[in-house]
């Protein structure tokens, strides 16, 4: 009785917007920006098809109708696109499933959710997954790699956004080995189409060893929430040209510039994160991103880096 009265306030607080908890943070549940503009579903009540090739994959993830296609194995790409179709799910079978050597793009499309991936060594110009006006996208739960070996342009970005994207969550994933990890907002001249949009949740994430762009911001709006930030080598949050960023309840240990606003005006509002090895700056241009409108569960910084090192990445969640 006590109980089920504490879960229909629960149920209510949860509903009402705003209502920040701190609490174990549900690892299978989408939150965030993705949730807004009629939410994001994938290809749930279409149809599952599974696929082993890469000609397979191209075919199954086209189209606008619902569909959910299973990537099983590793695929070689061909260095080309990989271009989704609307209300699709690409989901990982297990724990090593994904592509390697290209990428997927969804462009002009809407309703897609990457899930449960290991994407790797996309070499340049073909990220290793690139949204370009496109809305209401979930990137959850997929191990993103490359290796520091080449020069830092070899490689293009592992998550990119541009041109107008917007309503977007990067939730439990981990991006490591690599140069320019997620840039968010392509150049300095696209604000006509970028401004009032770029609305991404960032959660949850695991960064480690990677030199830059974590993310790299433009124009846009972040929030930014129990991520886990480890041994960045140049620059982890950017905030720049106009970009508002709520920056909060996260961890960055040994990181070179965990939070910037110098380029082009960014803004940052950044509390209860934990700092160590590092040095902040204490020059920050402070934002009016005070709030967002949808409601939420950090995990204090204190236990960020334990959890999301336990259930971030591939092999955790292998079900749509
Ligand atoms: C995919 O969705 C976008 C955004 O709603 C729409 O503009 C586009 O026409 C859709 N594509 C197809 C092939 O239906
Ligand atoms: C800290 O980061 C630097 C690179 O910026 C790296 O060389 C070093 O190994 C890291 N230290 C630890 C303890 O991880």
């Amino acid at each position: 009785m006590k109980t089920s009265f504490f879960l229909v306030v629960a149920a209510a607080l949860l509903v009402t917007g705003s209502v920040v908890e701190k609490r174990a943070a549900p690892v299978n549940q989408l939150v965030g920006y993705a949730t807004l503009n009629g939410g994001t579903t994938g290809g749930a009540g279409g149809p599952t098809v599974t696929v082993t090739s890469l000609a397979a994959l191209r075919s199954a993830v086209t189209g606008a109708s619902p569909k959910i296609v299973q990537v099983s194995g590793i695929i070689t790409g061909d260095g080309d696109t990989i271009d989704v179709g609307n209300h699709t799910t690409v989901i990982g079978v297990g724990s090593n499933s994904g592509v390697t050597g290209g990428g997927f793009r969804v462009k002009k499309g809407t309703n897609v959710i990457f899930r449960n991936l290991r994407l790797s060594k996309s070499p340049a110009p073909t990220d290793l997954i690139e949204l370009q006006t496109s809305t209401n996208i979930w990137v959850d739960h997929n191990t993103f790699s490359s290796d520091l070996d080449h020069d830092k342009d070899f490689y293009d970005g592992q998550l990119d956004m541009n041109h107008g994207t917007d309503f977007v969550t990067v939730s439990w994933n981990v991006f490591t080995e690599h140069f320019k990890t997620s840039l968010v907002g392509g150049s300095d001249n696209t604000g006509d189409e970028d401004s009032g949009h770029l609305r991404v949740t960032y959660h949850h994430n695991l960064f480690s060893n990677v030199n830059s762009r974590t993310p790299s911001l433009r124009f846009g709006t972040a929030h930014i929430f129990s991520n886990s930030f480890q041994t960045i080598f140049d620059s982890a949050v950017d905030s720049r040209d106009g970009a508002q960023t709520l920056i909060e309840d996260n961890v960055f240990n040994n990181v070179s510039n965990p939070i910037e606003t110098t380029l082009n005006g960014g803004f940052a509002v950044q509390r209860n994160n934990i700092f160590t090895a590092t040095t902040l700056d204490p020059d920050l241009a402070v934002g009016t991103l005070t709030s967002v409108p949808y409601s939420y569960t950090t995990d204090a910084a204190s236990s960020v880096a334990s959890i999301v090192q336990a259930s971030a990445g591939a092999g955790i969640v292998t079900s749509v």
